[in-house]
């Protein structure tokens, strides 16, 4: 048996589909040694335009799998479930539980005095942590909340043309009141990063993951030891399990956080 000191940690990082891929991609970038059990759970996606008390369920039952697995700590690499869950999560279970912010705060720092858009799920503009957040930071007045509803679906499908024409509406708001801090509320906005600059070439582009992987790396010491990170991934639905997974890996190749052209 090994001891504490020689067992590569094993981390679940989950999210309602393939969002959360754009976060596993930085921790694998990473010379950190650690084994991913990542979750997609698009039996029961998008989970950002179902009620609050579902999404906690559907978030509490991937974490009770990563219970059953061992993990030692779980990484909730959605907005949309961090939202709804977070807090719950944290009392309720016995291994630490991170979760995903909007990168309002240095969006605002970047852009002083400028109104920021916030890109994100129907869920994550109404919770209470969004509306805290906005409130510590003094800034309810400088984000305008940008509906995204429907765009997280087009991500897990690699329906990116699609994708892009929903984002020509949504950047409309934007463009129109010369807004150029983008913020990507959601995991799955980060995949569609080529697409927005396309359209929108001004835009400067703001996103959680980097945050979230170092509060993660530094809170569970893994920059002590050094190696290679390992990963699983595990999708609640079997439908189309080749696409599923060719997609999944098309999304984890190196590179920016946008999806790669050349599929
Ligand atoms: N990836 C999720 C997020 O970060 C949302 C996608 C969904 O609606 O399921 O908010």
């Amino acid at each position: 048996m090994k001891n504490d000191k020689e067992r590569v940690p094993k981390i679940g990082v989950m999210d309602s589909g393939m969002g959360g891929l754009s976060v596993l991609k930085e921790l694998l970038d990473l010379p950190y040694p650690a084994d991913f059990l990542y979750y997609g759970d698009l039996a029961h996606a998008p989970y950002g335009e179902k009620q609050t008390s579902e999404v906690l369920e559907l978030t509490r039952n991937v974490c009770n799998i990563f219970l059953r697995e061992e993990v030692d700590a779980i990484l909730l690499a959605c907005n949309t479930a961090t939202s709804a869950s977070a807090s719950k999560l944290r009392e309720e279970l016995s291994v630490p539980v991170f979760g995903m912010e909007p990168a309002i705060k240095p969006a605002l720092l970047a852009h002083p005095g400028k109104k920021i858009a916030l890109l994100a799920t129907s869920v994550t503009h109404r919770e209470e942590k969004l509306q805290e957040l906005k409130s510590e930071l003094g800034a309810s007045e400088r984000v305008v909340h940008l509906n995204c509803d429907g765009l997280a679906t087009l991500v897990d499908h690699g329906k990116w043309e699609e994708a892009k024409l929903l984002l020509k509406n949504i950047l409309k708001i934007p463009q129109e009141q010369g807004i150029h801090a983008l913020v990507l509320g959601c995991t799955h906005y980060v995949f569609l990063k080529n697409e927005i600059k396309d359209l929108y070439p001004e835009a400067i582009l703001h996103d959680g993951n980097q945050g979230t992987v170092r509060h993660l790396v530094r809170s569970l010491h893994l920059d002590e030891r050094q190696g290679h990170p390992n990963y699983t991934l595990f999708f609640s639905s079997n439908s189309n399990r080749d696409e599923t997974e060719g997609l999944a890996s098309r999304l984890l190749q190196k590179g920016s956080g946008s999806h790669p052209h050349n599929r």
